[in-house]
């Protein structure tokens, strides 16, 4: 007798953000509070669940409901608890995340590098609230659960107004439009058109962390290496990492002009929190490219934006730190 596979099951995670908002009034895009349906309401307001599911059963969980701009390290840690627990389970094959737009790619790493998943970790959300005339949340979860029941690619992904995201790539560039998500110069990993997923070609991301998620979670949310992203610009001064280095900061992320230049009153700064211990990494607060040669004072974090280099250099010194332990 030949056994036939059963379909894998499709986890559904809750976190909050716009796609779980309401609005007192159906016109209203803006004037919004996000985080107030739960992954059972989303997923109810679903016309097309049982064709796009064909068969999988689903799980559904409440991870946390809030407005992504005020995420944090307690979240994350939860969060990533139980992504991998799912993930870990044999008869699952991909957990999606809905989650607000505001720090969707700054989650989207951290999960990829603490995770390095083996199987689709999927990220969604929505621009408009779920009560708009028409919410783009629906079909961004619809798209999503395509992607999901798909192949399974190995890797984290964001799914936004058609597009795949590679959680590297993807950066929220526009306030208010629905295609608020670019991967800039390297462009979407794929595409959900008419149900099906069409990839741009291979993509396979490389880790650039060492702390592995057991390790991890051997860490208290709480204490996490403090790391700050500073700005360079006209007219700076070094007065912020003073006072950062004073405040008793592990490491700061410069977002530079251009090719990774700093302005010299903050270059002068980081000389002197450097000789105190403190890491410093630059990234460019370009919108697209990264930083070309070898000519700068600092490391950069490999073409990451400044807030994504900001979650690598916080790996980077809790791996350090768990060694030394
Ligand atoms: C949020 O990030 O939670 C609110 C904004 C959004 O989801 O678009």
């Amino acid at each position: 007798m030949v056994e036939t596979k059963k379909p894998g099951k499709i986890v559904i995670l809750g976190t909050g953000g716009t796609i779980a908002g309401t609005a007192s009034q159906a016109s209203d895009h803006v004037g919004y509070t996000a985080a107030q349906l739960g992954v059972e309401q989303l997923m109810a307001a679903l016309p097309g669940l049982t064709q796009v599911l064909s068969g999988r059963p689903f799980a559904l969980e409440q991870v946390a409901q809030l407005d992504s701009k005020d995420m944090d390290g307690v979240t994350w840690h939860l969060l990533a608890a139980r992504c991998h627990f799912w993930l870990s389970q044999d008869d699952v094959q991909s957990v999606v995340v809905t989650h607000g737009t505001d720090t969707l790619e700054e989650t989207a790493w951290f999960l990829h590098e603490v995770l390095q998943p083996s199987k689709s970790l999927i990220l969604t959300c929505a621009m408009r609230p779920a009560t708009a005339l028409a919410a783009d949340g629906p079909q961004n979860l619809m798209d999503a659960l395509t992607l999901a029941c798909d192949g399974g690619r190995a890797g984290t992904w964001v799914v936004c107004a058609g597009q795949i995201h590679s959680a590297r790539q993807v950066q929220k560039v526009h306030p208010y439009r629905l295609d608020a998500f670019s991967s800039g110069e390297a462009g979407p990993a794929a595409w959900v058109e008419a149900g099906r997923v069409r990839w741009a070609g291979k993509s396979v991301e490389r880790h650039l962390a060492e702390v592995s998620l057991p390790t991890f979670l051997q860490i208290l949310p709480l204490e996490w290496p403090v790391v700050e992203v500073l700005l360079s610009h006209a007219g700076a001064s070094r007065r912020r990492v003073d006072a950062l280095v004073a405040s008793g900061v592990d490491g700061l992320v410069v977002a530079c002009t251009g090719n990774g230049t700093v302005h010299h009153a903050i270059e002068e700064g980081l000389l002197d929190a450097e000789k105190q211990g403190v890491r410093i990494r630059l990234s460019t607060r370009c919108l697209t490219g990264q930083i070309v040669g070898d000519a700068t004072r600092w490391p950069d974090v490999e073409g990451l934006s400044p807030v994504k280099a900001r979650i690598s250099l916080m790996l980077e010194l809790l791996s350090e730190r768990m060694k030394a332990v």
